[in-house]
C-alpha cells in the first residue's frame, strides 16, 4: 500500500506569536493543514493518510478534519519530538496495522499546501525505483558555504546544487531499519530523513518539484501563500 505520511508534529516557532501552531492557521476558506490533506486524499496513487500532531493538538485535528475533509482513509496520530521522530512514529504506525512488505509512505510537510498530483505520483514511481526519493528543485542562486559564518569556505558548482523540499518517499520496512541503525550521535545530526540513507551510500532517486511549493515558515510566507491561493483560484475562474 502507498501512504501519505503528513508531517504537523512541529510548533512553528518561527511563525511568531499566533494562537495555532502554524499549519493550523487558516488559508484563505481552510486551515493549511486541510489543503495538504486533500492533496493527498484525492492522489490516485495513495491508499490512506497518516496524520502525525502534537499529543494536544489530536483532538482539535480530529474536530478540523470532521468539519472540512472527514474520510475513513484519514488517520490522526502523534507525532514525535523532532521531525524525524514524526516519521517515524508514521512508520511504526503502519507497521503495526498494515502488514506488508512493500508499503511505502510519502512523507510531506504539513505546510507545504501547494503540493501537485504530479509530484505526489512521480515520488510513489520513483519510490518503487529506488527504494527512496528527495523532492528538489534546481538552486537558482549560487550556493555559497561557510563552516564558520564568517569566511567562504566553498562555492559548489551550482549545477549540481539543487534546493531541497517534500515530499520525501521511503519502503517503510528500509526506513526503519536503516534508521534503527544509527547511532543516536548519527540520529541527533540527521535532521533531514533522506540523509539516513545519503550517509549509508544509498541511493535517493530525485523528484523534481515546483519552486511554487513553498513551505510556510514565517508571516511573510503566509502572506505570499495567500497570494498565491488568489492567483490560482482566480486562474481557474
Ligand atoms: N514537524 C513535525 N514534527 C516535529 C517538527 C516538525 O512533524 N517534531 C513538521 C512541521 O509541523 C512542519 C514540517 O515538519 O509541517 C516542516 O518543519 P518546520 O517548517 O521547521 O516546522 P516547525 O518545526 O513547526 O517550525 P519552527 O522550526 O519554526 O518551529
Amino acid at each position: 500500500m502507498n501512504f501519505g505520511g503528513i508531517l504537523a508534529g512541529g510548533k512553528g516557532t518561527r511563525m511568531g506569536k499566533t494562537d495555532l501552531p502554524k499549519q493550523f492557521l487558516m488559508l484563505g476558506e481552510k486551515p493549511i493543514i486541510i489543503h495538504t490533506i486533500e492533496q493527498f486524499l484525492i492522489s490516485p496513487v495513495i491508499d490512506a493518510v497518516i496524520v502525525a500532531v502534537p499529543a494536544n493538538w489530536i483532538t482539535y485535528t480530529q474536530d478540523i478534519v470532521e468539519k472540512y475533509c472527514k474520510d475513513e482513509k484519514i488517520y490522526i496520530i502523534e507525532g514525535g519530538s523532532s521531525r524525524n521522530g514524526t516519521v517515524m512514529n508514521i512508520c511504526k504506525f503502519i507497521t503495526e496495522n498494515f502488514k506488508d512488505e512493500d508499503n511505502i509512505v510519502v512523507t510531506h510537510d504539513a505546510v507545504r499546501p501547494f503540493v501537485t498530483q504530479r509530484i505526489i505520483k512521480d515520488n510513489v514511481e520513483l519510490c518503487k525505483k529506488y527504494g527512496a526519493t528527495d523532492t528538489v528543485i534546481p538552486a537558482v542562486d549560487t550556493i555559497v558555504e561557510s563552516k564558520d559564518g564568517m569566511v567562504i569556505s566553498n562555492i559548489p558548482v551550482r549545477s549540481q546544487m539543487y534546493q531541497g523540499q517534500t515530499p520525501q518517499s521511503f519502503n517503510v520496512k528500509a526506513f526503519m531499519d536503516e534508521y534503527n541503525a544509527l547511532t543516536e550521535e548519527e540520529k541527533e545530526i540527521l535532521t533531514d530523513a533522506a540523509k539516513v540513507y545519503v550517509i549509508k551510500q544509498k541511493q535517493v532517486g530525485l523528484v523534481m518539484g515546483e519552486s511554487y511549493n513553498m513551505k510556510i515558515t514565517t508571516k511573510h510566507d503566509l502572506k505570499l501563500a495567500k497570494l498565491m491561493l488568489n492567483n490560482l483560484n482566480e486562474e481557474e475562474e
